[in-house]
């Protein structure tokens, strides 16, 4: 057992490009960075859940990657519904091309992140169709031993939000996703964005978590029939491993 915990960050929907309101996307990463290299302790590895950009064009993602770069940290990355593939596996090094997913594994000694691939080009809803359950069954049989966190930017649950019920992960791919999970007991967590707040929920005996956008915030209202944007805190996750033990801290950014 080592004296610190294994520690891997986590962003999201930090959407550079967009013009939701007059406030600016990269003045919330660039408050989200500062707070994190603020932390006492520096986190080990780097998970952008989706929505990295608004329009997904290359200069957009070459702007994340220069405001993410004083982490130090290489950004193990999750398309959303606003990323496009292409531009996203260029500047991130992704495996596929065309309409293949970009779902990727990367084995970070104590963790193993699964990332997976939830969008549907075009659209803004998730799914797990195409082969995507079969790999991710496949690339977790690969290793049982190791603790795992499988990411994805459409979360696995229901958020009783009408707008994100509408533009949520199709409810046959969670049910899938559910049952694959059921063979895999080394998954300890879900992790997803896109609906930029933080819910809590549970997949098959595993804690589902979303965490806050650095850009803005969706209101808590269980009847809008727009969606609403609130005047929430832009937040991120640290998640903390020890002894094959997670505990995810969401932490609000203050600006
Ligand atoms: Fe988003
Ligand atoms: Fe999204």
């Amino acid at each position: 057992m080592s004296d610190a915990p294994f520690l891997l960050l986590q962003i999201s929907d930090t959407h550079l490009g967009a013009a939701w309101d007059e406030s600016d996307p990269e003045d919330g990463l660039r408050a989200a960075v500062a707070a994190i290299l603020a932390l006492p302790q520096r986190p080990d590895a780097l998970l952008v859940s989706g929505d990295l950009t608004d329009n997904g064009t290359p200069e957009e993602y070459a702007r994340v990657r220069e405001l993410l770069a004083p982490l130090g940290l290489e950004p193990h990355v999750i398309p959303g519904n606003h990323d496009l593939r292409g531009p996203l596996r260029e500047a991130f090094g992704l495996p596929g091309e065309g309409d293949e997913h970009a779902s990727h594994v990367a084995d970070l000694g104590p963790l193993r992140l699964v990332c997976l691939d939830s969008i549907i080009p075009g659209a803004e809803g998730g799914a797990l169709d195409g082969g995507r359950i079969e790999w991710l069954d496949a690339a977790l049989g690969a290793d049982r031993e190791t603790t795992t966190v499988v990411a994805m930017h459409h979360p696995p649950l229901r958020t009783e939000i009408p707008t994100f019920e509408r533009i949520g992960l199709a409810p046959e791919s969670i049910a899938a996703l559910a049952a694959v999970l059921g063979r895999h007991p080394q998954v300890v967590r879900l992790l997803a964005g896109h609906v930029h707040r933080m819910i809590v929920a549970e997949l098959a005996g595993r804690a589902v978590l979303t965490v806050p956008s650095t850009y803005l915030q969706a209101a808590l209202d269980f009847e809008a029939p727009k969606l609403v944007m609130g005047a929430d805190p832009p937040g991120f996750a640290v998640h903390a491993l020890r002894d094959g033990k997670l505990a995810s801290h969401v932490q609000t950014i203050n600006t």
